[in-house]
């Protein structure tokens, strides 16, 4: 009997991002991984143990199978990408309803969907779906706002694990009677902030369960999730920074998303949204907010001195945040930022898109759009633009940084989490010919033209998870 072991080394090229600004590209390199899925040593071509080491390598990948895998002369690989912005309920809308203002969109539209993870097996079935294709894309580090039901939230926990999927999953409260629905809320206050110390322990214990057993499970955790400022109580609000306070844990929100959405805090605190999140003890280093457009000075400067992290989401913002995201002016003061696809106020779930219209929107906002308008005026008036490899960073090693997970970048250390690139494939040919071969324009092609149809295979934590015939 053969048995297959776990993957103990890669040979082939890897782009990455190890620094915002600059993509490296390790050319004809062997990574080598740990028991636990970890890379533990890169060797060069051209180091003094490499051929050695292949060598080595490749005996054990005959000896065992399974346990080398050599990349083709037309395969790359990218780092896993980090998607910090999820909502796993609104996946069967994807790409549907998106012509409503944020505001009647989820009254109308969204919280009867979400309302359906009521039935825990249909949330199961749903997120299940959702991490396998993002898994497809490449995504394999996913940070979830699940629904405001217990059970409906740990079914996606349980479903992202057996997917092979890294996952921080919350279950969301939206708590005030005046503002959400009868038919989906937390009952109470004091319901919303039990069932999230509940659900917090029962993602702790499946985390525990699934790590004694294998060695290379991705990991599975919990996020205190207040929806957004305008679907709580001050009094969940108070109780969900105290929860998050006490375990060191996730919390994920919205903030500053829009006129309206950035409008409710102000006339209910007299506060920004921002502000008010910090009052109730809801921005820190363990803290990702989505959105994030509408950024004062101030709200700013509070993020980068409280640590908090800014999931940008380029494709749901043309859409639902009546701006562009100023991505560079945050980055340049200091604020950590990674990328997400806001499922489905985003209708795609491919961090490639997202990739794509962070570096569009970026430069539609500092040129402006209105050609109508002069053009002294029509941009933002400071620079704006970042580059594509800028982007690529926000998707994987800054999505990485910002959650304090090791994954990201092909360093020691961090997990090997890869998604390996074929350039050839039948209609989606990122080779250009033959023409432009050097390592910034063959990153350019694969970041702007890759189909899902290029991923061949993904990686998570060492662990094969997709595998395209
Ligand atoms: N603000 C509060 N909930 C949501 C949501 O589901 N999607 C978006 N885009 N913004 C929100
Ligand atoms: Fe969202």
């Amino acid at each position: 009997m053969t048995t297959i072991a776990n993957l103990k080394a890669v040979l082939g090229s890897f782009f990455h991002t190890p620094t915002y600004g600059a993509f490296e590209l390790l050319e004809h390199a062997l990574v080598e991984l740990d028991d636990a899925g970890t890379i533990c040593r890169i060797t060069r071509a051209g180091d003094a143990d490499f051929e050695q080491r292949v060598a080595a390598a490749r005996a054990a990948g005959a000896a065992e199978p399974g346990a080398y895998l050599e990349l083709g002369a037309n395969e790359v690989a990218l780092p896993g990408f980090v998607d910090l912005h999820v909502h796993a309920p609104q996946w069967p809308q994807a790409g549907v309803a998106l012509d409503e203002p944020l505001n009647v969109w989820l009254d109308e539209r969204t919280f009867p969907l979400e309302a359906r993870f009521a039935d825990a097996e249909f949330a199961y079935a749903v997120g299940h779906d959702l991490a396998r294709t993002f898994l497809s894309r490449g995504t394999t580090t996913v940070l979830y706002f699940a629904s405001a039901h217990l059970d409906g939230s740990f079914a996606v926990s349980r479903a992202c694990a057996d997917a092979g999927q890294r996952a921080i999953v919350g279950k969301v409260v939206m708590d005030d009677p005046a503002a959400n629905h009868d038919f989906y809320r937390d009952a109470t206050p004091d319901q919303a902030l039990a069932d999230t110390e509940t659900f917090l322990d029962r993602v702790a214990a499946l985390d525990a369960a699934r790590r004694a057993d294998d060695p290379r499970f991705a990991g599975a955790f919990g996020a205190v999730t207040p929806r957004f400022i305008p679907s709580c109580t001050d009094e969940a609000l108070a109780g969900l920074g105290e929860i998050a306070r006490t375990r060191d844990a996730y919390i994920q929100s919205h903030c500053n998303e829009g006129e309206w959405e950035h409008s409710v805090a102000i006339e209910r605190f007299g506060k920004t949204d921002a502000e008010a999140l910090a009052s109730f003890g809801l921005l820190g280093p363990k803290s990702i907010m989505a959105h994030c457009t509408f950024m004062s000075e101030g709200d700013t400067r509070l993020f980068a001195e409280t640590g908090t992290v800014v999931a940008h989401c380029p494709i749901s913002n043309a859409y639902f945040a009546n701006s562009a995201c100023p991505v560079r002016r945050m980055h340049e003061a200091g604020v950590h930022i990674g990328l997400g696809t806001d499922i489905s106020g985003g209708f795609s779930p491919s961090m490639y898109d997202n990739i794509r219209q962070a570096v569009m929107a970026s430069r539609m906002l500092e040129e402006g759009v209105d050609a109508l308008v002069d053009a002294t005026r029509r941009g933002a008036g400071y620079p704006a633009r970042i580059s594509a490899p800028e982007a690529l960073y926000l998707a994987t090693k800054g999505g990485a940084e910002a959650l304090g997970l090791p994954t990201g970048s092909f360093e020691v250390g961090r997990a090997f989490d890869a998604q390996i690139i074929d350039t050839r494939r039948a209609f989606a040919d990122l080779t250009g010919f033959g023409i432009f071969n050097e390592p910034a324009d063959r990153l350019a092609r694969i970041l702007y033209l890759a189909t899902p149809d290029n991923i061949r295979q993904v990686w998570c934590q060492g662990k094969l998870v997709i595998e395209r015939a």
